[in-house]
C-alpha cells in the first residue's frame, strides 16, 4: 500500500516554503527590533539603519536577479516592474541620509554577511535564489503593508509617503492577487526533489540572515557605547570590519555601487599618538624638575 506523502517535499513549492519557514516567520516576527516595531517603538535612527541594510540587500539580490533573468530556474519570477525595490529604496534613502547618502549610509557586518551570502547564491548557485525573492518580495508585500503604517504614525511622515517608498508597489493593485500569480510561477519551476528541499533550507537560512540583522541593529540601538562622546554613527565608522563605508563606494562593471570591507582606522592611531605625545611631555616635564 502507497503511504501518503505528508512531507513538504511531495508538496507544491509554494506550500512546501510557507510549511518549511513558519517556525523562522514567528521567529523574524518575535526578534526584539520586530517586536519594538510593531508596538510603534521605533526611532529615526532605527529606522534609517534598517533602511540602509534594506538598501544594500535589495540592491545585491536584484543584481544576482538580473545576472539570472533567463535561467530556467528563475526566469517565471522575473517581474522586476513589479517588484524590484532599489530605485525606491534610493528615493528613501536620500529623503533620511541626504544627497550624499552613497558615502555615509552603514552597512553594518550581518548586513555585509546577507550581501556576501546572495552574491555566492547569485553566481553559484542560481537553483536558490528563489528562495530569496520569496522572503524578500511575498515578505514584503503581506507583514511590509503593516509596518509602513506603523513607521508612518510612530516616526510623524507625510501621508504623501516620503521615505516610505519601499512599502508602496505602485504597479501591483492587488498584493494578495499578486502572491498567487507568484506562487504559481514557483510551483511552474522545474526541480528535482534534492533541489527543492535545498530551496526550502535555503529560505530558512534568509529568514535567519534576516533574524541575525535585527538583532544587531537592536545591539547598535541599544549599545552603551563607552565613549559617549562619539555619536553611534562615529562609532560604528571605528569598529573593526567596516561597519560604515567611508570611502565614496567604488563603481562595479554593472554601475552599482561596491560594497566596502575595510574600515578606518585612523582614529584610533590618531588617539595613540595624541596619548604618547602627552607622556612623553609630562615625563620631560618631571625629568627636568
Ligand atoms: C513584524 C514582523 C512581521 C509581520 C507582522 C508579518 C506578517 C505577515 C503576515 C500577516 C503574512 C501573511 C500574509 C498572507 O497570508 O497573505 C506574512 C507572510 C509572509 N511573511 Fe511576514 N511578517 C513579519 C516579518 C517577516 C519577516 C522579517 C520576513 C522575512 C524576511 C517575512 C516573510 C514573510 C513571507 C515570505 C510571507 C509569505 C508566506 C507565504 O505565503 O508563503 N515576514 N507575514
Amino acid at each position: 500500500m502507497e503511504l501518503p506523502q505528508t512531507d513538504s517535499i511531495s508538496k507544491d513549492l509554494s506550500e512546501a516554503l510557507k510549511e518549511a519557514t513558519k517556525e523562522v516567520h514567528i521567529q523574524a516576527e518575535n526578534a526584539e527590533f520586530m517586536r519594538n516595531f510593531q508596538k510603534g517603538q521605533v526611532t529615526r535612527e532605527g529606522f534609517k539603519l534598517v533602511m540602509a541594510s534594506l538598501y544594500h540587500i535589495n540592491a545585491t539580490l536584484e543584481e544576482e536577479i538580473e545576472r539570472n533573468k533567463q535561467n530556467p530556474v528563475y526566469a517565471p519570477l522575473y517581474f522586476p516592474e513589479e517588484l524590484h525595490r532599489r530605485t525606491a529604496l534610493e528615493q528613501d534613502i536620500a529623503f533620511w541620509y541626504g544627497p550624499h547618502w552613497q558615502k555615509t549610509i552603514p552597512c553594518p557586518p550581518a548586513t555585509q554577511h546577507y550581501v556576501r551570502h546572495l552574491h555566492e547564491v547569485g553566481h553559484s548557485h542560481p537553483e536558490l535564489l528563489v528562495a530569496h525573492t520569496y522572503t524578500r518580495y511575498l515578505g514584503d508585500l503581506s507583514g511590509g503593508q503593516v509596518l509602513k503604517k506603523i513607521a508612518q504614525k510612530a516616526l510623524d511622515l507625510p501621508s504623501s509617503g516620503e521615505g516610505l517608498a519601499f512599502f508602496t508597489f505602485p504597479n501591483i493593485h492587488s498584493p494578495t492577487k499578486f502572491k498567487q500569480l507568484y506562487r504559481a510561477r514557483m510551483n511552474t519551476l522545474e526541480m528535482t526533489p534534492e533541489v527543492k528541499r535545498r530551496v526550502t533550507e535555503e529560505a530558512k537560512t534568509a529568514f535567519l540572515l534576516n533574524i541575525e540583522l535585527f538583532e544587531e541593529l537592536q545591539v547598535l540601538l541599544t549599545q552603551d557605547h563607552k565613549d559617549q562622546s562619539l555619536s553611534w554613527m562615529e562609532w560604528l565608522r571605528q569598529w573593526p570590519g567596516s561597519l560604515v563605508q567611508d570611502t565614496t563606494p567604488a563603481e562595479t562593471p554593472r554601475g552599482k555601487p561596491h560594497i566596502s570591507t575595510s574600515s578606518s582606522q585612523a582614529p584610533l592611531l590618531r588617539w595613540v599618538l595624541t596619548l604618547s605625545f602627552l607622556m612623553a611631555t609630562v615625563a620631560v616635564g618631571i625629568y627636568a624638575m
